[in-house]
């Protein structure tokens, strides 16, 4: 990985969005470290998707700067992989297909031969806990699964940046406890900072948030902006006893303080 220590992996600076005359992000400041797990939360409408898109090379911003390993983004590029909500995968591939698709037809596969592409795959539908089901197609698998196959394509690439928007968001509530630890093995909780990759999330779930995040970005709305940034200072590795203890259900409180006004308000217009 090409990042300097101290330096933000990606940093925005003053970033508005507009459309039209619609100001969809109001001038946002934000460093996000390497190694660091970032969620984002916020009312539907403050920009959390917007935001994800600019950093993902989909969106342009309309002022101010986003610089990644102190470069400008241009567009997408192979150092970062997107997962949205419905990722949508290849009906016509196999678990096996979908997983190892970018690295037979994209950038992430360049350099590598065919053993080392298959050796791959093989390691990242392990890790996603798909063994044994590498030869079925996306409608012969449950809604949990299918996530999983998307997150193992992303991880088949190896991105440094992960930008993941609501990604568990459609599942039921079992199945995203279960992919919430994933996600956080996936990302090397058990590994020192310096060897995890760097995570922006975001969710609707303020305890996800909690449970998964080094940092959780408050975003408000009507304009979309940041509200606050809350430091979670709970240990790692987190896991089922993290969600029972005191020190979770306050910063899961005073984050719901911080959002509730506005998510009351848009509940009723
Ligand atoms: N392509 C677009 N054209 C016009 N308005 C948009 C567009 N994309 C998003 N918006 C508006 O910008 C605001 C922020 O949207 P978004 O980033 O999707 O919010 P969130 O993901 O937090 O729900 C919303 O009011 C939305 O309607
Ligand atoms: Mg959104």
């Amino acid at each position: 990985m090409m990042t300097v220590p101290n330096e933000p992996k990606i940093r925005l600076e003053h970033v508005g969005k507009m459309f039209d005359s619609f100001v969809a992000l109001d001038d946002l400041s934000l460093d996000i470290r390497p190694g660091e797990f970032l969620a984002i939360v916020g009312p539907s409408g403050s920009g959390k998707t917007t935001v994800l898109n600019m950093l993902a090379g989909l969106d342009r911003q309309s002022s101010g700067t986003i610089l990644l390993d102190g470069k400008p983004i241009a567009g997408p590029g192979p150092d970062r992989g997107v997962m949205f909500q419905d990722y949508a995968l290849f009906p016509w591939q196999t678990v096996r297909g979908n997983v190892g698709f970018g690295l037979t037809h994209g950038p992430a596969g360049a350099g590598l031969d065919r053993a080392a592409r298959e050796a791959r795959v093989a390691r990242v539908i392990d890790l996603v806990n798909l063994g044994g089901a590498e030869e079925r197609y996306p409608h012969q698998l449950s809604g949990g699964m299918r996530q999983r196959v998307a997150l193992g394509r992303l991880i088949a690439n190896e991105p440094e940046v992960l930008l993941m928007d609501e990604p568990l968001a459609a599942l039921d509530a079992q199945t995203r406890l279960v992919l919430q630890d994933e996600i956080l093995r996936i990302w090397r909780q058990d590994q020192p900072a310096a060897e995890r990759r760097t995570v922006v999330f975001i969710t609707h779930g303020i305890d996800e948030a909690v449970y998964l995040a080094d940092r959780v970005v408050v975003l408000g709305s009507r304009p979309g902006r940041l509200k606050a940034i809350v430091d979670v200072d709970l240990p790692r590795p987190r896991n089922e006893a993290t969600r029972a203890t005191a020190a979770f259900a306050d910063l899961s409180r005073s984050i719901w303080e911080l959002i509730r006004d506005e998510a009351i308000r848009a509940t009723v217009e």
